[in-house]
């Protein structure tokens, strides 16, 4: 089988790389041919774990390429997916489907034979209906179908995930093009993957309320957190009580600092504006949207409280600023408003991140970018952890409190244990969990 994709970003590019994996060839198709040509040098315009061996594996396998060219990319494939970038519209959080549509247009003046378009980007109810307008309208001969296929992967474990899916969601009616996506995924059918056979609208609508609705689980037990700190409860403790509940299981019930990320904040978003635009507000997600949005000032706040509510001549030392570990994305990340309300308040910050600080230094002004997390800690008044990389998660407790100015520490993302921490001579701040070692 022979499948093109469109765009090389995230999804895109390890949507690809897994397909060529499972046996089929794969063009990838992209415009930047700064991109095009990295990967073609075997170099990842993105971290993602595993992906550089993948793709230099397949390309020399022959199963995998790269172009910039769409029309040779699309030759004589089966199915072609649009796997370009959906950003949140300036204004009004609308999914901005400018780049959807445009490659429609490219792809349908492409085509010569019968060829499945499939919508693998995250797209708003209606997309592949308009998808298949356009392509009707510039090609009115033409036989095709448009597919709705999203994908679930998470960053820093996409291979995985693309590998090991829960499921497969395709949405469409035609008989024809259920087949080619079926065999498609015959490797992943073979592990007994649930397939979801659906209607394009259905398809469509599963991906925004999957996204959202673990959103909406993270917001729930971050709100539960606040309310563990004041009625001297474990955040932790209530998570696991209530997740062992198989009706509500364990998964993404960790109280942090909020979503952020390349998804949740956008599709939330988006469907909370495709639900007003139908006349039916869904009033559970405008009010995980503010409350996510509110959560990361106030995650500035609880700093400032844990160093005595005055920090305008103190130094704050960050210990990651990506989104989530494993992956050097910062889009919406809550260290970016954090680090904003910190020096608002007028402190100096100091930060570490392994994959992070690249992107984090187009987008954060006044920082002391450090080697590692114990420069980044160097004279620090406190350390706070925003985002849990494995190697914070055994830091030398004894060296922490050798080179930082006071032994403070403010950890979002309850790595530790509170009263070994304490025991070790700090005050430790975590989320839903009671401070401790701060007994004066
Ligand atoms: C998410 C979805 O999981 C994935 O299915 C979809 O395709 C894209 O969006 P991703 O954004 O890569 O994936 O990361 P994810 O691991 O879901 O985390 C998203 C955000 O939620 C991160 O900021 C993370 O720190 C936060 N989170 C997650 C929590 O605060 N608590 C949790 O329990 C889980």
């Amino acid at each position: 089988m022979r499948v093109a994709m469109i765009g090389t970003g995230y999804v895109g590019l390890v949507s690809g790389a897994c397909f060529s994996e499972f046996g089929v060839d794969v063009t990838c198709v992209d415009k930047d041919q700064v991109k095009i040509d990295m990967l073609e040098d075997g170099r990842m315009p993105i971290y993602e774990p595993g992906l550089e061996e993948l793709v230099i594996k397949n390309v020399a396998s022959g199963h995998l390429s790269f172009t910039t060219d769409l029309k040779e990319g699309v030759h004589g494939a089966d199915a072609i997916f649009i796997a370009v970038g959906t950003p949140s519209r300036r204004g009004d959080g609308h999914a901005d489907l400018s780049y959807v549509y445009e490659a429609a247009r490219e792809i349908a003046e492409a085509l010569r034979d019968y060829t499945v378009v499939v919508t693998k980007s995250t797209v708003p109810v209606g997309t592949g209906r308009e998808v298949e307008r356009i392509i009707a309208e510039t090609r009115p001969n033409l036989e095709f179908d448009v597919v709705s296929n999203p994908e679930f992967l998470r960053e820093g474990s996409a291979i995985e995930d693309f590998m090991r899916p829960d499921r497969i969601v395709i949405g469409t009616k035609s008989d024809r093009a259920q087949e080619i996506m079926r065999q498609l995924y015959r490797p992943l059918y073979l592990i007994e993957t649930p397939i979801v056979f659906t209607s394009r609208q259905t398809s469509e609508l599963i991906k925004y309320a999957a996204n959202t609705f673990l959103a909406t689980k993270i917001t729930f037990i971050n709100e539960i957190a606040d309310l563990c700190e004041l009625v001297e409860a474990d955040v932790q403790d209530v998570a696991r009580g209530i997740g062992l509940d198989g009706r509500i299981g364990r998964k993404f019930l960790h109280a942090g600092p909020g979503y952020g990320g390349s998804c949740f904040p956008k599709d939330t978003l988006a469907l909370a504006r495709t639900a007003q635009e139908a006349g039916r507000p869904l009033r559970i997600v405008d009010t995980v949207v503010k409350v996510n949005a509110d959560r990361k000032t106030q995650m500035a706040e609880k700093i400032i409280a844990a160093c005595g509510d005055d920090i305008s001549s103190k130094t704050i030392a960050i210990l990651g600023v990506t989104f989530k570990p494993n992956t050097d994305d910062m889009r919406e990340s809550p260290s970016i408003d954090i680090i904003a309300g910190l020096q608002r308040a007028g402190a100096k910050v100091r930060a570490y991140d392994p994959e992070g600080m690249q992107e984090a230094q187009t987008l954060l002004d006044n920082v002391q970018w450090c080697d590692d997390a114990y420069q980044a800690m160097a004279g620090a008044h406190a350390v706070t952890i925003v985002t849990e990389w494995n190697q914070f998660r055994a830091l030398d407790l004894q060296r922490m409190k050798e080179v930082m100015r006071s032994p403070i520490i403010v950890d979002l993302r309850n790595i530790y244990n509170p009263s070994e921490i304490a025991e070790a001579g700090f005050r430790y701040y975590s989320v839903g969990r009671a401070a401790t070692g701060c007994a004066d």
